[in-house]
């Protein structure tokens, strides 16, 4: 906060403060049984001008000395301190090394064990649950399940790969999938067909001349990353093909939408962000799920 700005809290509180004071006292200018009226009659019924009652009173006297009080105490008066030093961000900073310090022997006993090992533990995946629940369940479900574009955790198909250790890097690392817009190099007519191609490599039924006219570009523009046999690569987070997965989805329209304009999946990296005995339980969470 510039002094400007302190300054001018400062002025705005203390006429605040002490405008409440002047009005308070100002209207105490007439003794209880004064008898005089407001002049506001209601059906007959006078209304009289008492001053107000002295419980109301010393309460509002109490809040404006407890003002000055917390004024005194915390951050508030501008740039004041306050006399005892609190800040949010102490206190926060206090809250998260006292839960270090508690949590620590509870991650202790993990730290060394291999994640598979770990998974095995039900004390531990129940953890690992808890820090899904608070960092992943956004994007692939409270049930890890998953949905359009955020794969599912929980089946034996693996994008990146599903042993344990590579589960880890990709928690730590993140990773980011490129797959290409191919709209321009196949053109309107080659994307329909080869959508159809890829298509008929879990479908037999979307075989056909369609399908095979597209067979060529694929060959081409596709199995470097793909494979021959549409198996995917898990180096490249390339998906398999021809099986009944998706990632984003294997009706044709979708397909066809994948190939036009590409894809570019990110899994963020917690490397930086959550600790790594969080890592290591929710890791081993995930490929509890699977096993
Ligand atoms: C440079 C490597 C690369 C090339 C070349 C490539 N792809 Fe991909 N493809 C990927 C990656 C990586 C993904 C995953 C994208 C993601 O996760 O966001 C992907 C995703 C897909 C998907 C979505 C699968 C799903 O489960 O929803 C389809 C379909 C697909 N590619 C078809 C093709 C076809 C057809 C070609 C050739 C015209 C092709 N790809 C060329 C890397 C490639
Ligand atoms: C912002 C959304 C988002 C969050 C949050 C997120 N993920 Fe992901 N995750 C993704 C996406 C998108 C992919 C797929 C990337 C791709 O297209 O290849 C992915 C992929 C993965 C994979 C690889 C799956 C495979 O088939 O290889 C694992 C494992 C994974 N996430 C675990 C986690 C865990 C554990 C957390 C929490 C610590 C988490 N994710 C948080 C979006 C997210």
């Amino acid at each position: 906060m510039t002094s400007f700005w302190s300054g001018y809290i400062i002025v705005l509180t203390t006429i605040t403060i002490i405008g409440t004071v002047l009005l308070l006292f100002g209207n105490r200018n007439r003794p209880a049984d004064s008898q005089a009226k407001t002049g506001h009659v209601y059906d007959g019924i006078e209304e009289y001008d008492n001053p107000l009652p002295a419980w109301w009173l010393y309460l509002f006297v109490a809040t404006i000395v407890f003002a000055i009080g917390y004024l005194v105490a915390y951050p508030g008066f501008g740039s004041f301190k306050g006399v005892l030093g609190w800040s949010g961000v102490g206190q926060w900073e206090n809250e998260v090394a006292d839960a270090k310090r508690r949590y620590e022997p509870v991650f202790a006993a993990w730290r060394d064990q291999p994640i598979a090992g770990i998974a095995a533990d039900p004390k531990a995946v129940r953890m690992g649950q808890r820090i899904f629940a608070n960092e992943c369940s956004q994007c692939h479900g409270a049930d890890a399940r998953g949905a359009q574009g955020f794969p599912n955790l929980t089946d034996q198909d693996w994008i990146w790969g599903g042993d344990a250790d590579t589960i880890h890097t990709t928690i730590v690392n993140g990773r980011v999938a490129a797959m290409p817009p191919w709209g321009d190099a196949l053109g309107e007519e080659g994307v329909r067909n080869v959508a159809r191609y890829v298509q008929s490599l879990s479908d037999p039924q979307a075989a056909g001349a369609q399908a095979a006219a597209g067979a060529a570009q694929y060959a081409m523009f596709c199995v470097a990353c793909h494979g021959p046999e549409g198996k995917g690569n898990p180096m490249l987070g390339a998906p398999n093909l021809s099986d009944t997965v998706w990632l984003y989805g294997g009706d044709l329209a979708t397909i066809e939408q994948t190939l036009r304009a590409g894809r570019n999946g990110q899994m963020p990296a917690f490397g930086q962000t959550l600790d790594a005995d969080k890592i290591r339980l929710v890791a081993a969470y995930v490929y509890s799920l699977s096993q």
